[in-house]
């Protein structure tokens, strides 16, 4: 009897290191990637920082730092994190699925027992979903409603259906909150001499997407001096 009580436990413990492992890989890189590769688009459309900017001075000011009560007010930073995360999904391949029956999806007749990859990454790029799909316009998104908790299968950053992202909600909470406050209290300069148009956006495969050549940015403070 006692046994068998530790080896439940044991069984248990196990189950649990097992999903706590997969937190922390799940949780680790994920948001400050986003926020990266954000940084690099923005760094190459001088544009939208204006645009971005412009917004945060508009509803924040610049006497306080962004809170997460802020975040349904600033659209445009929110049309940036998705634009963001249709070119640069972090995980290209959704986890697998696999036909329990015969089935149709999206006019794929798809046989009992095939196992199924969604490929995220090239739905973002395709011409079939979206306008320019390779150009970076948050613009496409205002006044749309595409939300990326998986019900919008054109944008599935987080994924869909029971093994969606666990941690969306505290994923996208720190990509708002990080890239707002990065935005907000600092100007961010290229390197000297580098052009906008010198940026690489390639991409280094992994068990997450990274940009190949990590960018050096330079911050100047824009805030308040006893807001540091
Ligand atoms: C930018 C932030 C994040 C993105 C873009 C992201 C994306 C994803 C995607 C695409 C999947 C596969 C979903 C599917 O196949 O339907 C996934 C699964 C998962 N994510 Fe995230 N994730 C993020 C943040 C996090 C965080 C913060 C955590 C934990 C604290 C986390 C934990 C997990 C776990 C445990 C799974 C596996 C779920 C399962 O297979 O049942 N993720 N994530």
């Amino acid at each position: 009897m006692i046994l068998h009580q530790y080896l439940i436990i044991a069984g248990l413990t196990l189950q649990l290191f097992d999903y706590g492992q997969d937190l922390l890989v799940g949780g680790t890189d994920t948001s400050a990637l986003t926020v990266e590769w954000a940084l690099n688009e923005l760094l190459k459309h001088p544009r939208l920082i204006r645009k971005a900017t412009e917004e945060l001075d508009r509803v924040i000011g610049r006497d306080k730092w962004v809170e997460e009560a802020d975040f349904s007010k600033l659209p445009f930073l929110e049309a940036i994190i998705k634009e963001t995360l249709r070119l640069h999904p972090l995980a290209t391949l959704l986890s697998p699925r696999y036909a329990l029956e015969d089935c149709t999806v999206a006019g794929y007749n798809i046989a009992k027992g095939t196992t199924v990859f969604i490929n995220t990454w090239s739905i973002g790029r395709s011409s079939k979903y979206w306008d320019s799909p390779e150009e970076f316009i948050p613009e496409r998104f205002l006044g749309k409603d595409i939300d990326m908790k998986g019900q919008n299968f054109v944008l599935l950053p987080f994924g869909s259906g029971r093994r969606m992202c666990p941690g969306y909600n505290l994923g996208i909470k720190l990509i708002r909150s990080m890239l707002a406050n990065l935005l907000h209290g600092f100007n961010w300069k290229l390197p000297r001499g580098m052009k906008p148009e010198e940026i690489c956006m390639e991409e280094h495969y992994g068990l997450t997407t990274h940009p190949r050549i990590p960018l050096a940015m330079i911050p100047e403070p824009r805030l308040p001096v006893n807001l540091y």
